[in-house]
């Protein structure tokens, strides 16, 4: 207990920091657990002259997260199609339609596959369609506990594992760092 409350004196504020940091990465935690993409965000949304390839580029989509269609309701649609038919931008027999008629559409990713969406109304063949590729989460590291028993909590305890290893490394050669002053 002594040597603990002497080296927390000579630590003094990088272990604050390194708290407060912990603190704000648990605020966020359930903000990174599921994650809700608005399609084309930043872009104009689901809209033509936007290239939603780029857009869809440096994102992981993962199985538990959300896509969110937000669009002009008297012009576009949401239909989900197979790759034939988005290759082709058929919509004359999608495996769902996913347009409520409020331009304002939210699509489970809750299959491990490639989605594939276009608008029909003709908007497909000037770029209105996306392919979205959704991955299994990689497996948490076996050393942290399993509280998991459905999948959102899975991803949020999966994603938050990616911070606090580094927490815990950060404030590890902080403690490495001072000690040897
Ligand atoms: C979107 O961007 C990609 C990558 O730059 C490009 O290959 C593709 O042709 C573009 N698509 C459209 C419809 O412009
Ligand atoms: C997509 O659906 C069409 C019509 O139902 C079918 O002809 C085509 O073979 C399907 N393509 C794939 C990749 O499943
Ligand atoms: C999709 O569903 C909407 C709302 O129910 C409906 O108005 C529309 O006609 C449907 N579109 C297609 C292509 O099935
Ligand atoms: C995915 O979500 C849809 C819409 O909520 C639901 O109908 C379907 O059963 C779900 N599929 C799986 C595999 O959970």
């Amino acid at each position: 207990m002594e040597g603990l409350s002497l080296r927390s004196r000579r630590i003094g504020w990088p272990m604050a920091a390194v708290v407060l940091t912990a603190a704000v990465l648990l605020v966020m935690l359930p903000q990174v657990s599921s994650i809700r993409y608005i399609v084309g965000s930043n872009m104009g949304g689901w809209a033509p002259n936007v290239n939603f390839t780029i857009w869809a580029q440096d994102k992981h989509f993962y199985n538990g997260d959300w896509l969110y269609f937000v669009y002009d309701r008297n012009q576009m649609n949401v239909l989900e199609v197979n790759k034939t038919d988005f290759d082709s931008c058929n919509s004359d027999h999608p495996l769902q339609n996913w347009t409520t008629g409020a331009g304002r559409d939210v699509v489970p990713l809750n299959i491990t596959k490639t989605y594939y969406f276009i608008s029909g109304k003709g908007f497909c063949y000037g770029g209105v369609k996306v392919a979205i590729h959704v991955e299994n989460l990689p497996p948490p590291p076996a050393s942290l506990p399993q509280k998991s028993d459905s999948p959102s909590l899975l991803l949020s305890t999966f994603r938050g594992q990616v911070f606090i290893p580094t927490l815990f490394a950060a404030a590890a050669l902080w403690d490495a760092f001072i000690l040897r002053l």
